[in-house]
């Protein structure tokens, strides 16, 4: 088994360059699926979702090659059956993606679904009911998602709540329907206006991304094209708290600083220093942080993807904060591992109040899921003492080369095979 080992209290110092966004690259491949030709995508994290996805495409019939590091081609001529079994989706959260292009190629579409999700159920009520209105019935059957319509045509989809997957998955059905679909309520993240630009840059017609209403003219033909993703906010935003959390003066290159507003507003409120430059931001933090409080909410406001990492540095903060998760129902599991290093947090429903201690301390954790886990990393670089993480598998899904990215910055981190037996606990 592998474990993260940091031994806290290092400032860092340095440069640490940001990969391509996650949660853009596991819209935008699925994305592919759509074209008549080969889509060369660049600056794509070398990271195990992405890489999950891409697989998906391959066993579907796919030819995908990897060219260079971050770059990935993929020509989905090959793909007979829009059918994505459990076997394959069983591991990818974003597997329902997939409904979404291969109906909006084939018609039709069978894409299981994953179990339960690490913080609470991934309902797709949204997608479905965007489906419906485009001319799509769907059915549940064995465990898998099954979506067919005669023709898609598009249609007027009022969502009911702001969704990423479902603005992602209704813009991949409605891209080669017939007329026009407009979503209202849509999702603005940075990721849903980097699929638009890709679809426009392989011939479909979408206007309005990062805007609530969204409308997408449905065209006969898209083709092949090059794409560059954008830099992934959440990884940025991570790195930016481990320096809020550890002290130091680091420069975070390939960054859109846009993209970062409202995680940089929150730090500088807690003291921290950040300057902005055109690709790059550069995080300073000398004096004690401040308290404050925090609510998550679809971009622009603040991402419930940096709340863990957030509340892990407000541990540690002078006074009471408040962290309202009003995203999703059960995201606080992480807090548990928290208070093994003395973190001195309350939970009621979506709340959580956290009174600052001076300092962690050290000691093992586990990472329960994806941002939990970055948040380990955020509180052990600011403890004193040794902390180690276990199931690291959950970082490394979201997180290129994070061992490697924090050491350049001057933190004492390793990873550590361990061969510990796995005690089943009643
Ligand atoms: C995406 O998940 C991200 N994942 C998540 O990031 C992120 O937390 C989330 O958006 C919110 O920003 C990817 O992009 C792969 P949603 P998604 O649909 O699309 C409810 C990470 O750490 N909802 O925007 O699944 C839902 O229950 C991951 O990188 C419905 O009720 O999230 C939630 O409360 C974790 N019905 C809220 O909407 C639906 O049909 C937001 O979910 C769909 C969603």
């Amino acid at each position: 088994m592998e474990k993260i080992v940091i031994n806290g209290g290092n400032r860092l110092h340095g440069t640490v360059k940001i990969s391509g966004a996650k949660n853009a690259a596991v819209a935008i491949i699925p994305a592919v699926v759509l074209s008549d030709g080969i889509c060369r995508l660049e600056n794509i994290p070398d990271i195990q979702d992405v890489n999950l996805i891409a697989r998906i495409l391959e066993q579907m019939g796919a030819r995908v090659t990897k060219p260079e590091k971050d770059v990935l081609e993929i020509d989905p001529r090959g793909i007979r059956e829009p059918v994505a079994t459990y076997d394959l989706v069983r591991h990818m959260r974003a597997s329902s993606y997939l409904l979404g292009a291969l109906l909006g190629k084939f018609s039709r579409a069978e894409v299981a679904l994953p179990g339960g999700c690490d913080f609470g159920v991934r309902p797709v009520d949204q997608h479905l009911k965007g489906f419906g209105i485009l001319g799509a019935k769907h059915s549940v059957e064995g465990g898998m998602i099954k979506v067919k319509a005669d023709k898609l045509v598009g249609g007027h989809v009022y969502l009911d709540v702001v969704s990423v997957g479902a603005t992602v998955n209704i813009m991949l059905a409605a891209a080669k329907a017939e007329g026009r679909t407009t979503i209202e309520n849509a999702a603005k993240e940075p990721h849903i206006v980097d699929l638009a630009n890709f679809l426009n840059s392989m011939g479909a017609d979408v206007r309005g991304a990062g805007t609530d209403v969204i409308k997408v003219n449905g065209v006969k033909r898209l083709g092949g094209t090059t794409y560059s993703i954008i830099p992934d906010q959440i990884e940025a935003g991570t790195y930016m708290a481990a320096v809020a959390s550890a002290g130091g003066d680091v420069m975070i290159t390939n960054v859109i600083p846009k993209h970062l507003e409202s995680i940089t507003a929150k730090l500088r409120e807690m003291g921290v220093i950040i300057e902005e430059y055109d690709e790059a931001v550069r995080v300073i933090r000398n004096n004690r942080l401040r308290r404050c409080n925090v609510k998550t909410m679809p971009h622009p406001g603040f991402p419930t993807d940096m709340q863990p990492q957030i509340a892990a540095i407000l541990t540690m903060a002078d006074g009471t904060s408040i962290v309202n998760e009003a995203v999703w129902d059960n995201r606080f599991r992480y807090v548990e591992e928290l208070c093994r290093m003395g973190a001195e947090i309350s939970v009621d429903g979506k709340l959580a109040v956290i009174e600052g201690i001076d300092q962690l301390k050290g000691a093992p954790v586990k990472a329960t899921d994806l941002r939990a886990g970055a948040a380990m990393i955020v509180a052990a670089l600011g403890a004193s003492g040794t902390t180690e993480i276990e199931d690291i598998r959950h970082i490394e899904r979201g997180y290129e080369n994070v061992v490697e990215k924090f050491k350049g910055i001057g933190a004492d981190i390793k990873r550590v095979y361990t061969n510990d037996p796995v005690i089943q606990t009643a």
